[in-house]
């Protein structure tokens, strides 16, 4: 079944992906292409909407792509720099702001009953972002709605069906964003919303089975959601022909291996737990630096995948779980159109030699959109709800050098923690948590002898993508508890830290 689709125009703003997933909370399906690759099959898309930039249109070097075959053509959505575009290069002014335009203001509507704003009311709050203000309308202009400061904040062509607004609807502290873009793809563009988790379940099943017949399929599971998901639909898909390896790198949290091994099995998928902890110990061996660490393990997990998939006789594809931010090509703001494809990290450069064809079911996703797919198929809840975890795994919470009673040091901490969290209801609320073990030992006292012992930072932080963090307000009594818990229990540490630094400057990780 054929969806309608939404094209968004990438000019390289940092929110262009919010744009992306607004749409798509709607229901409607939408891919992000960078200005200068406007995709040649445009027919396919029912409408179009340009992002925003850091760019001034302004500037020699502004961004300025053809889109002779978009407007009056189809119905276009212009944001921001995209507003200011389409006034500035047909016939209206763009010039620099002499106020300050970045922030809340509130929306006046200069139009009575104007479908674009439909259900929302005077007054709504959206969030301006732009030092160019649009000081003329382009050609055809029609005035919408101005703000205290920005008297052009929202615009149509006549003749056309474009609109153009100088704040972000995308943005949450735009109130009815959500609100504006539904007035504008489903009122004004028809655009169908029918792109729902279940729908994409069976059509992925159904291209899945198509595309892999018979054929054999491996892929690593590891705990995390993506490729949990992913081995859920291919095992909807192709059932036994899916083979899972789910690796004990010896680095994992406590009791991880063997309760996720038996949550997998009762997936009914067929998985092969594979515990090579020895192997990833002997190779860490004496490493302190992160990047030997990360090294290490990458090129050890690629050794045992690749033992294990060459027992698989005839296994011809090997399936990631690749998620869209993974592939979407980014605009670079101030490289021009230069486009770079991130490389998926999970699986560390496969070896030539793993002559396997990819593939690839999440590669449209985003990751709530990954948790919404997983839940519609039953996925556990508590499987879905997994805090992030690094691939290195508790090697990158070692500082220094590991050894085995290092792991279990940092296994038995970091177990009273996040049980912990568990146990306060605090895990759902903390986007990722965990803990460190410090290469330095301080002197402490219990009973009547003085030690010298470990020192453990914990870490909890709230996030949406791990780009930027805050640290997490954690309960006083709730850190209190853990902490005594852990110098009680965890034999070897006498002294807890809680970490406050956000990032940036700080980062999630300690390595
Ligand atoms: P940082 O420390 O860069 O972490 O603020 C951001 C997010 O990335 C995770 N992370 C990793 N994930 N391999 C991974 O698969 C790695 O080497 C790695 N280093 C950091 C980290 O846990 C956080 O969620």
């Amino acid at each position: 079944m054929q969806h309608d689709k939404v094209l968004i125009l990438d000019f390289g703003s940092q929110y262009t992906q919010l744009i992306a997933r607004r749409v798509r909370e709607l229901n409607i399906y939408s891919e992000i292409h960078p200005f200068n690759k406007i995709p040649t099959q445009i027919h396919e898309y029912k409408a179009v909407i340009l992002s925003g930039s850091p760019m001034s249109v302004r500037s020699k070097d502004a961004f300025h792509p053809d889109l002779s075959n978009i407007r009056g053509q189809k119905p276009v959505l212009a944001v921001c720099y995209g507003a200011q575009y389409l006034a500035h290069f047909s016939g209206g002014e763009v010039a620099e702001s002499n106020t300050r335009e970045y922030g809340r203001a509130n929306l006046n509507f200069v139009q009575e009953n104007e479908p674009f704003f439909n259900n929302i009311s005077v007054g709504s709050q959206v969030w301006m972002s732009h030092s160019d203000t649009i000081k003329s309308l382009p050609t055809n202009g029609k005035l919408l709605a101005s703000t205290h400061d920005v008297e052009n904040a929202a615009y149509k062509i006549e003749g056309e069906t474009t609109y153009a607004i100088q704040f972000h609807p995308e943005v949450y502290h735009s109130t009815d964003g959500k609100q504006l873009l539904e007035n504008f793809l489903i009122n004004i563009a028809h655009v169908n919303p029918d792109w729902t988790p279940n729908a994409f379940v069976e059509e992925t099943v159904e291209e899945l089975k198509e595309k892999l017949g018979n054929d054999k399929v491996v892929l690593g599971l590891s705990g995390g959601v993506d490729s949990s998901v992913a081995a859920m639909l291919l095992h909807k898909a192709i059932g036994e022909n899916l083979y899972c390896i789910f690796v004990n790198n010896g680095l994992l949290r406590k009791d991880e291996f063997t309760n996720v091994l038996k949550q997998y099995e009762g997936m009914g998928l067929n998985v092969k737990g594979v515990d090579a902890s020895a192997r990833f110990l002997d190779a860490l061996a004496g490493l302190s630096d992160p990047e030997q660490k990360r090294k290490a393990i990458g090129r050890v997990f690629i050794e045992v995948f690749d033992d294990e998939a060459a027992q698989i006789k005839d296994v011809t594809w090997l399936a990631q779980g690749t998620i869209y931010p993974d592939v979407i090509e980014s605009v670079s703001a101030t490289g021009g159109p230069s486009a770079t494809i991130k490389s998926h990290h999970n699986v560390g450069g496969l070896p030539d030699f793993m002559k396997l064809k990819i593939v690839e079911p999440l590669k449209a996703l985003f990751k709530d959109e990954v948790r919404r797919v997983g839940a519609s198929m039953g996925m556990d809840s508590q499987l879905l709800g997994r805090h992030p975890f690094p691939g290195p795994g508790l090697a990158i919470r070692i500082l220094g050098d590991i050894t085995a009673e290092k792991v279990r040091i940092l296994q038995e901490v970091d177990a009273v923690f996040i049980n912990g969290l568990k146990k306060w209801e605090l895990y759902d609320k903390v986007w990722q948590a965990g803990a460190i073990l410090l290469p330095v030992n301080s002197v402490g006292v219990m009973g009547d002898e003085r030690t010298y012992e470990k020192v453990v930072a914990l870490r909890a932080v709230e996030s949406t993508d791990g780009m930027t963090a805050d640290w997490v307000d954690l309960p006083y009594a709730f850190l209190q508890k853990v902490s005594n818990d852990i110098i009680n229990k965890v034999k070897g540490v006498n002294r807890v830290v809680y970490d406050i630094s956000s990032k940036p400057p700080a980062t999630i990780e300690w390595e």
